[in-house]
């Protein structure tokens, strides 16, 4: 190995230093100093080889020979969706999620399902290799070709690795690695920045597939440092609560399909299912209907997806009142308020409101903002709106009611489930008489709301 020194350079400021303290001297930040390896100027590690001086030369386009692009299908199609069609040999994968909320699950299941066509070895530094064969054998998993190992350093991987040339390498997780290179504690940012390094030049230079299994920090980034974001080629997120079944997968990074795409699943004792008909699943069915729901044709990664969202309108004791927001964005929530005062005037300063979708999933759109807005009139006016109705829509801040992407789809979709009316931007509503539905088209605020008061609860 050729030779190298670790230094301690400053996340915030890029200031370096000979040896770790807590607070940089360049930019006076605390505990922002981080261990790194400089290459001495005469030699070149070996991880870096792939780039060394003198190899690259210049092309033109015309030159370039592409091969066909052949994708590795997972057998679970849920995940194939969010890898844009399956997994590209060679490229780096990171899967991030809270513990416990099923991705060692999935990542055995898909594994032992690709060791049937093509080599794969899962490499585990949180289990031993008892309780990953416990899993797999109690989920009733194809073991026969699944190569397993239990290691945490990188070097050692590597080694082995490399003699057996898988086409496919799980690591699980990659805060459990450590590299001889650095002399922090594994976990740490520079442990887990140089372990991810070496693994991904490795993938990169064998034409290997890895997957890298990353743990999120309380304020839901990867611990560890964002740059793991940077170095791979797909980013995928689990997302789901706890106490909820289901589990969604989103794409936020993929250099080989669509972003934001989801893949929808559902843990049960039997590991995890893929959800063929998402929307079905995320509506609540009350007997009756309630004030504060309203179901939105949402459009979450490129997928029509029927969700509840809920909103709780109370009168506010405090000073400053609550806004609280479960999988939808709480500084939207704010500005959607401030649009319901100012355009339609229906003041919320002395109520708190919380807002809520069912079901454990996330919302980023700002097709969602209609469908709040409403709810959370509904639950301030405590009138139900009836079952049947879809809304979506954006509001704007001049009070308009702005269309939205995939407007049919989600149309469409939401004739499927049988709903009988549907609140949409103007923009947004078909030509002619596609749907069996009554759609009431809207260009402001004060319109939807208008319409909300001729739509009868048992209609
Ligand atoms: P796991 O994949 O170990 O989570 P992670 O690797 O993301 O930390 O998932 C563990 C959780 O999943 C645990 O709370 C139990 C639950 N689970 C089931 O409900 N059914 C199953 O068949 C399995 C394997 C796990
Ligand atoms: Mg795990």
């Amino acid at each position: 190995m050729a030779k190298s020194k670790t230094i301690y350079s400053c996340q915030s400021c890029g200031a370096q230093h000979p040896k770790w303290t807590g607070q940089c001297t360049g930019c006076g930040a605390w505990n922002t100093l981080v261990e790194e390896i400089t290459l001495s100027s005469t030699a070149t590690p070996s991880r870096y080889q792939g780039y060394a001086l003198g190899e690259a030369t210049i092309t033109p386009m015309a030159d370039i020979t592409l091969h066909p692009e052949t994708r590795l299908h997972t057998g679970v199609n849920e995940l194939d969706r969010v890898l844009g069609g399956g997994i590209v040999p060679g490229s780096v994968i990171l899967i991030g999620g809270d513990p416990g909320i099923g991705k060692s699950t999935l990542l055995l299941q898909t594994v032992s399902y690709l060791s049937q066509h093509t080599k794969v070895i899962y490499i585990t530094g949180e289990e031993s290799l008892q309780q990953v064969t416990l899993r797999a054998r109690r989920l009733g998993l194809p073991e026969e070709n699944l190569l397993l190992l239990a290691d945490t350093h990188v070097e050692h991987i590597l080694k082995l690795v490399q003699q057996q040339k898988p086409h496919i390498l799980v690591i699980d997780s990659i805060q459990t690695m450590h590299t001889d290179l650095l002399q922090s504690a594994p976990g740490g940012v520079g442990q887990v920045r140089e372990s991810a390094a070496q693994l991904v030049n490795f993938a990169k230079q064998t034409n290997t597939a890895l997957f890298l299994v990353g743990h999120v920090t309380k304020e839901g980034a990867l611990a560890g440092p964002r740059v793991l974001e940077h170095m791979v080629d797909c980013v995928l997120y689990f997302e789901g609560e706890q106490d909820s079944r289901y589990r969604v997968i989103r794409a936020v990074k993929n250099r080989f399909g669509a972003v934001n795409e989801l893949g929808i699943f559902a843990m049960t004792d039997k590991g995890l299912r893929e959800v063929s008909n998402p929307s079905a699943i995320f509506l609540s069915r009350y007997p009756n209907p309630v004030p504060g729901s309203v179901i939105m044709a949402s459009n979450e990664g490129n997928r029509p997806l029927l969700v509840e969202v809920q909103a709780l309108v109370d009168q506010s004791h405090l000073g400053n009142p609550r806004r609280v927001c479960v999988g939808l964005e709480s500084s939207r929530l704010v500005m959607l308020l401030a649009v319901l005062h100012r355009h339609a005037g229906i003041a919320t300063y002395d109520q708190d409101v919380f807002a809520n979708v069912v079901g454990g999933v996330r919302i980023t759109e700002t097709g969602a903002d209609l469908a709040l807005l409403l709810a959370i009139l509904s639950s301030l006016r405590n009138r139900p709106i009836p079952h049947n109705t879809i809304i979506f829509g954006e509001v704007g801040l001049a009070g308009e009611i702005r269309p939205v992407p995939n407007g049919q789809e989600r149309l469409r979709e939401a004739a499927k489930h049988g709903f009988k009316i549907a609140i949409v931007p103007h923009a947004n509503a078909p030509k002619s008489h596609l749907f069996d539905m009554t759609i009431y088209p809207v260009q402001t605020l004060q319109e939807a709301v208008e319409h909300l008061k001729n739509v009868n609860v048992t209609a």
